[in-house]
């Protein structure tokens, strides 16, 4: 392409992005952004379906069967969020298959708090509460970044992420509202997810090495620790509204910023269980990996039945 061509592309690019006017599919965009919308929109699905593993767990030892009905909804979510977002990715000309192959073979990352343990049915409530709580205050902005199939899918994802924060809270609310062994689960459920939620915003602005570019081409709207921050004002007042007590000796509100201080987040933690050292990391791919093989005869039939159709259409 000639240089001049180059230039007059990029402008426009850049003219759409301060015109809050999105990109689109076929519109041209710089390499790095269509990179790096790749790794994070990738990353995002792997994370929706890894993030069924958890819950999944749980659905045949739910309570009753309006606690079961809700959790299998929720964990359907999840796959339907995971499958919106594999279609944006490939609208970007990456292919399902490699990015699949990526995650199994741990070059791709999803969100590290998925490799934690969900040990007893306290933890459906913390999960939902705190994790999706922690996806919403990520997600909501998204619904407007500026890839136009990354927004759009957003926007249902939010809706739905929405109602899993409710079903996880009210299981809190409940168990909250039941016998010493309950509140005692229910405690024990938001102490250990508790540092874990605030590490899914990832890495604290200083370390964090995309947000700035990041947020530049608009696919970003906050930083990392303005979510976090977020995050915690929205939950500490849930969680005392309910009596449960935040693990955090640090954390107070200030009046000053009008904002609650916290404390310090193990990053040593963060690092090992993105670096595939936390509790369930082996555990999660190693069920993907077996998932993907036991589907093989589904997709190998569905490939011949589509084969065959072919064949006869022509005769
Ligand atoms: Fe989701
Ligand atoms: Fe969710």
């Amino acid at each position: 392409m000639k240089e001049l061509d180059l230039v007059a592309l990029q402008e426009a690019f850049d003219r759409k992005l301060k015109n809050e006017i999105r990109i689109e599919p076929k519109d041209w965009m710089p390499d790095a952004y269509r990179k790096t919308l790749i790794r994070q929109i990738s990353q995002h699905a792997h994370s929706e379906i890894v993030g069924m593993l958890p819950e999944g767990n749980w659905i045949t030892r739910a309570p009753n069967l309006r606690r079961k009905a809700v959790l299998l909804a929720k964990v359907q979510d999840e796959a339907g969020h995971g499958q919106y977002l594999y279609s944006a990715m490939e609208t970007l000309g990456f292919s399902r298959e490699q990015s699949i192959d990526d995650l199994h073979s741990g070059k791709a990352k999803y969100s590290s708090i998925f490799n934690y343990p969900t040990l007893t049915w306290a933890d459906m409530g913390a999960v939902g509460w705190l994790v999706d709580g922690a996806a919403i205050m990520n997600q909501v902005p998204l619904c407007r970044t500026s890839y136009g199939p990354y927004a759009r899918a957003m926007v249902r994802v939010c809706k739905e992420e929405s109602f899993h924060q409710r079903q996880g809270y009210e299981i809190m609310c409940t168990l909250m509202k039941g016998t010493e062994a309950q509140k005692a689960m229910a405690q024990d459920a938001l102490n250990r997810f508790w540092w874990p939620s605030l590490m899914m915003f990832g890495p604290s602005d200083a370390e964090s090495t995309h947000t700035q570019q990041s947020i530049d081409w608009k696919i970003k709207r906050h930083t990392n620790d303005e979510l976090r921050q977020m995050f915690v004002n929205a939950s500490v007042p849930q969680a005392e509204l309910i009596g449960l007590t935040i693990p955090d000796p640090d954390l107070k509100w200030n009046e000053a910023r009008g904002e609650y201080d916290f404390g310090a987040i193990d990053w040593e933690e963060f690092k090992q269980v993105v670096s595939g050292n936390g509790p369930c990391n082996a555990e999660r791919i190693a069920a993907r990996v077996k998932a993907k093989e036991n589907g093989m005869w589904v997709r190998e039939a569905a490939m011949a039945h589509a084969e065959k159709k072919k064949i006869k259409k022509a005769s």
